[in-house]
């Protein structure tokens, strides 16, 4: 229970009961202000702070009742108990529906206005702290959300929000940073499976016996190391969602059991015979053309069509440039709170150059070069000084670093290889070709300058 002093207002026309309550409320260590009618009461709550009101219904002039209206309107948090006749018992009672907080009957003995008051102090302490836990949730959520007002974005959202309340499969596709889980944690956010687990399964990641197990659980002595069952993803994502990301690289093998799965919405596990039946609603994500894996034989048609049920392409960023300045300006916030900085603002030419570039590594790369550049920074602003190291702004930055130092031939090949092989995701052969060099050559550089 609170006991620490507060500042509280009673508003009463007797002055018996206002001297009264003073007295007792002040013995208790609290700062007491008292007014005779509800215009002199409201004046008071303009200019001070209270943390609680006494507030008597029959008053002359202004009534207690719009008495109350007000301060319900202008300061939520602050409670007010209501001091009333045996008379009006009634209306008294109407106002708590009014949000009063309680109410006193004349005539009181102090300990029931001293507990009276204790109370209201506590209830206004919840209150306050439930507004600043909201705050932070609110926060957070801000921070996991997907920005964008390009007209792709909210053409995208929109199916997101749709797909959201059915349990379709959806295929994700995208370059590589451009937010494919991020799609997938909304779709399981916005879902009714929102409570249940959210499965992340990098499809790369592991070595394809592992995988399976990985995939599907498996039984005790089912292969040399399985000392224990386990429960495969499929399984603790139960009643969720599994997320399937670079979807591309599983093996025909493990296709077709994943096919079963998603067919018979059953799985088995390594070294049973006995299904299990699992619900879990599938989101695949890759950044290939699954179209071309299937054409090359790489894919199966089947799977290919079962995952892309309702299939989501996100553009790269260098198609919505619209939506650079909103996730400048998300970034910053987040990574000011990350790192306990102040960053403001970004200088016009570091503006420039962020709308400029061509972020090859998509949003990723944004998040990772606003990161920096935040840690970097050493006032309260982000200058093109603190993008440059990253080949921001490169095209012309990186050859003249402004009053830095020039650099070498080799320093600059580096830096234009990673660049160029970053537009092209990688690709060596399409990079050699831009680059006029040939496979070999681009490798041998590769490896010099530690590019891959
Ligand atoms: N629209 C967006 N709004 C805010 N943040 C975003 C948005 N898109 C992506 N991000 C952030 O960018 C980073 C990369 O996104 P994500 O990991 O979802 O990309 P991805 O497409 O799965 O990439 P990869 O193919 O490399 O796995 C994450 O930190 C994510 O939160
Ligand atoms: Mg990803």
């Amino acid at each position: 229970m609170t006991n620490e002093p507060a500042s509280i207002l009673i508003i009463d026309d007797e002055e018996a009961i206002r001297d009264s309550c003073c007295m007792v409320l002040q013995k208790q260590g609290h700062d007491v202000r008292t007014a005779a009618d509800g215009v002199q009461g409201l004046k008071l709550l303009e200019k001070e702070l209270f943390h609680a009101v006494l507030l008597d219904l029959k008053l002359p002039g202004l009534e207690g009742r719009e008495v109350l209206t007000r301060i319900k309107k202008d300061s939520p948090e602050t409670p007010v108990i209501v001091i009333t006749g045996f008379a009006t018992i009634e209306s008294a009672v109407d106002t708590i529906k009014r949000g009063a907080f309680d109410y006193l009957a004349k005539p009181f003995s102090p300990e029931e206005l001293r507990v009276i008051v204790r109370k209201a102090l506590e209830s206004r302490k919840l209150y306050t702290r439930s507004i600043a836990l909201q705050e932070e949730i609110d926060q957070k959520a801000q921070i996991g959300m997907v920005v964008g007002r390009s007209a792709s974005m909210v053409k995208l959202m929109d199916i997101v929000r749709r797909v959201s309340a059915t349990d379709s499969t959806v295929l994700i596709t995208g370059e590589s940073g451009t937010g494919k889980e991020l799609l997938a944690t909304q779709i399981h956010n916005y879902s009714f499976r929102r409570n249940a687990p959210f499965v992340v399964v990098d499809c790369g990641a592991l070595v394809e016996t592992l995988f399976e197990s990985e995939l599907f659980g498996h039984v005790k002595g089912s292969f040399t190391g399985a000392h224990e069952t386990k429960h495969g993803r499929f399984e603790v994502a139960d009643g969720g969602t599994i997320f399937l990301d670079e979807i591309s690289n599983i093996s025909l093998n493990i296709q077709a059991k994943l096919l079963r799965a998603i067919q018979e919405r059953e799985i088995t596990r390594v070294g049973s015979t006995k299904p299990n039946k699992v619900d879990v609603r599938i989101i695949a994500a890759t950044n290939e053309i699954l179209a071309e894996c299937v054409q090359s034989g790489k894919f199966r048609e089947d799977l290919f069509y079962r995952l892309s049920v309702v299939p989501i392409h996100l553009p790269p960023l260098r198609e919505r440039s619209e939506d650079i300045p909103d996730l400048l300006e998300h970034f910053i916030l987040k990574n000011n709170q990350k790192a306990r900085k102040n960053i403001q603002e970004i200088s016009p030419d570091a503006r420039k150059a962020l709308l400029e570039y061509a972020w090859p590594g998509n949003i990723r790369e944004l998040e990772n070069t606003i990161e920096r550049a935040v840690v970097l920074s050493e006032d309260d602003r982000i200058d093109l000084s603190d993008l440059l190291y990253h080949g921001i702004g490169s095209n012309l930055s990186f050859l003249q670093p402004p009053g830095g130092q020039f650099k070498s031939l080799a320093e600059v090949e580096q830096e234009y290889i990673r660049i160029v092989l970053q537009a092209n995701h990688g690709n060596r052969s399409r990079t050699a070709k831009i680059l006029g060099i040939d496979r070999k050559t681009l490798l041998a550089k590769i490896k010099k300058y530690h590019l891959a």
